[in-house]
């Protein structure tokens, strides 16, 4: 199979990564990994898109450079991508001498076939800011039905589209200013010379998803195709049109330009050959890209790099759009939700895997409904998935994996199979239908766990072989489902890997069993999402964007990470100083549990004590006598999760026998019981 290169559409460099754009890096990355897994030779490109007026106006209003904009913006961007576990092979900008490079080689292309004109335009000039404004700066009422306050493009209110010009009392967004009607020279390119080529190229089999075919075909392909406006006077942030001085290229024009920009830097960087990744048919292309901008990736983007001899894409992927609880992101509900928000509260695997439990190959809008978040990753992830190694690792921590695989009634043959159908469905972008059968994979091996009962029959003597073989495949199974797995969540992989101390980073090893293999000791691989961990994120994001908006913000309202922290003397320490050092061994010897206080009472005869009676889940129940009477009241403490220390020796008490002891801070007079963050459970060990 020819080596694959594909794109994610370059994110504008003038705001941060939200959650919306999250779907369309994710979709692609699970892509791109997947194919690597599969063996396939595969590239992930990308960049950020730093042209145009809003740069530049924004650069103007912060008082400094677009260059030093966009290098921060960028910044910001990687950081995010990689906290997501979005990996590109490069990552690049618009901004670029490799950028600039191709953007003339392409103009040099159009040029010689007489693609290129000229003609004035009139457009709306700002007097005041000295610019020519794009429609999104103009405000003014619609022509249509008088509504005030309307863009320069389209009214909200009657959705009627017309030009800047038409609008009644314009005004400047930027100034404030009145704008006049001025005319300048801008550049063309006719495209309808290759209406006939789009046709054919757009309705080719697979090109794009069929229903984004029909709407080019049935929409823009139906009529003569316009000319394209392609520059625009200075000022402007962007490439000076060589034979133009004066004139820039519009921003659309070199922005999917930065996907070869991007690449030519990577060729550079690995030794590769530019020309054969963009000019020539050994490589296969995909762009991956959101319903709103097929228009200028299937119409112009295609005829640019025919035009001028470069490769053109064999898929162009597209998806719908990001809704949130049934509703358009919205900043005031908190549910405008940025890349850097979400990771501050939850693990990027939940929602690697929520988008890909929903990302059919259909263009359909994709509803992140929150209750639904939580109750999948619980439901699948944790507790179907990621369960399968935590109760069944502990019983071959000791002797591995048996030497030869054991009869398992076809369960492994069966889902080594299924793995032919799920790469097909990551293969075709329809990764819902890949997790499906995943999901029912895991199923069956959660059947034959629950059938086998290892913890039952490690209970009994002279069964260690018989456990050793049931957990042999329930690990087997499990290593399947993770392989299946790991295009949309490499970290549970990766640690899944060491657990089994077998490399999972290939599909095909999915079709042998591992065996004879160490297991090593079980660490926690994913813990449960709580609803809490998402309503702080939803808070979180309130509180970021009345920060964005000074005019909303009173002092007393400041965002809580600008609020100072406390300040902390050094008292408790000075009173009590540190024990001496303890090796990791040592502390491994003090078993701590989580532990639920099911009864308190007094003491009859002891000031200071409370008999509790703590539970560490199922039957397992200890008395412990705790010297916290003066400071807790015993209905308080009924149903509290506490902290406990498991394996002290019994202590022979006046009142009775103490098995174990309740943890808490401070000494004679003040007493601080500690507990657990909600999601912990009673009889887990503290580590
Ligand atoms: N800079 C252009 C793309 C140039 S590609 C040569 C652009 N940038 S963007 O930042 O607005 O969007 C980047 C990608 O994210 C686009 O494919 C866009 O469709 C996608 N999304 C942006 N908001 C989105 C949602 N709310 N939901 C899903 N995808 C969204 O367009
Ligand atoms: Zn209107």
């Amino acid at each position: 199979m020819k080596p694959l290169l594909v794109t994610s559409a370059l994110p504008y460099a003038n705001g941060h990564i939200h959650l919306g754009h999250v779907l369309e890096y994710t979709l692609t990355d699970i892509y791109a990994r997947y194919q690597r897994m599969s063996g396939r030779r595969c590239i992930f490109i990308c960049a950020d898109d730093t042209h145009g007026a809003p740069i530049m106006m924004r650069a103007r209003k912060e008082g400094r450079s677009e260059v030093d904009l966009i290098t921060e913006m960028a910044e910001a961007h990687l950081r995010d991508f990689d906290k997501l576990q979005i990996r590109f092979d490069h990552y690049g900008s618009t901004n670029s001498e490799a950028t600039r490079w191709v953007c003339h080689r392409i103009w040099e292309g159009l040029r010689s076939r007489n693609m290129i004109s000229n003609r004035e335009v009139t457009q709306l000039f700002d007097p005041q800011a000295g610019v020519f404004l794009a429609d999104r700066f103009v405000k003014g009422t619609c022509p249509k039905c008088s509504s005030p306050d309307q863009y320069g493009d389209s009214c909200d209110k009657c959705g009627s589209t017309y030009a800047a010009t038409d609008l009644i009392d314009p005004k400047s967004t930027l100034s404030g200013a009145r704008p006049e009607i001025r005319s300048a020279p801008h550049i063309f390119v006719a495209v309808e010379g290759e209406h006939a080529f789009l046709e054919q190229w757009t309705q080719a089999e697979g090109r794009m998803p069929k229903e984004i075919a029909n709407y080019l075909a049935g929409h823009f392909l139906s009529e003569p195709l316009r000319d394209w406006d392609v520059s625009r006077p200075a000022p402007y942030f962007g490439f000076e049109i060589p034979d133009a001085p004066g004139n820039y290229w519009y921003v659309w024009y070199d922005a999917p330009i930065g996907y070869v920009g991007s690449t030519k830097e990577w060729c550079e960087k690995n030794g590769e050959s530019f020309d054969k990744w963009w000019r020539s048919d050994e490589v296969e292309i995909v762009h991956v890209i959101g319903k709103d901008i097929v228009y200028f990736h299937t119409l112009f983007w295609p005829v640019m790099l025919k035009s001028s001899g470069y490769s053109l894409p064999s898929r162009v992927q597209v998806h719908g759009f990001l809704t949130v609880n049934g509703e358009k992101m919205s900043k005031s509900k908190g549910t405008f939700i940025m890349a850097s928000t979400y990771l501050e509260h939850l693990d990027p695997a939940y929602l690697r895997y929520y988008y890909a439990s929903k990302l059919g190959s259909r263009v359909e809008d994709l509803d992140l409904n929150l209750e639904e978040f939580v109750q999948k990753v619980n439901s699948e992830l944790v507790n179907k998935v990621v369960n399968l190694a935590s109760r069944t690792s502990r019983f071959v921590a000791k002797t591995g994996l048996s030497a030869s695989y054991p009869d398992d009634g076809g369960l492994f043959e069966g889902a080594a199979k299924a793995g032919d159908e799920i790469a097909e469905a990551y293969a075709s972008f329809d990764s819902a239908r890949a997790i499906r059968g995943i999901i029912a994979l895991a199923d069956r091996a959660n059947e034959y766990v629950d059938r086998m009962a290892p913890w039952a029959l490690a209970k009994q003597p002279g069964k260690e072989a018989e456990v050793q073989a049931v957990c042999t495949v329930a690990l087997n199974l499990y290593r399947q489902i993770v392989l299946y797995l790991a295009p949309v969540l490499p970290k549970l992989a990766e640690e899944s890997g060491k657990l089994l101390n077998a490399p999972m980073d290939q599909w095909s090893l999915a079709k042998t069993p591992l065996v004879g293999t160490p297991v090593s000791t079980y660490q926690h691989l994913m813990k449960r999402v709580e609803m809490e961990a998402v309503q702080r994120m939803i808070d979180a994001s309130k509180t970021a964007d009345a920060a964005a908006e000074p005019k909303t913000t009173t002092a007393a309202e400041a965002p809580a990470a600008e609020k100072s922290l406390p300040v902390d003397d050094g008292e408790a320490l000075a009173k009590e100083p540190l024990a001496a050092e303890c090796s990791i061994d040592d502390f491994k010897k003090v078993d701590l549990r989580i532990a639920r206080i099911v009864e308190a009472e007094g003491v009859p005869g002891a000031k200071k004590l409370l008999k509790l009676t703590v539970s560490l889940g199922g039957d397992a129940k200890r008395t412990v006598f705790a010297g916290i009477k003066a400071h807790y009241d015993p209905k308080d403490l009924v149903g509290r999760l506490v902290v406990v220390c498991a394996n002290l020796a019994p202590r022979q008490m006046k009142f009775g026998t103490s098995e174990g002891m309740v943890l808490a801070a401070g000494g004679e007079d003040t007493v601080f019981l500690l507990s657990p963050d909600t999601g912990a459970k009673p009889g887990m060990r503290i580590h």
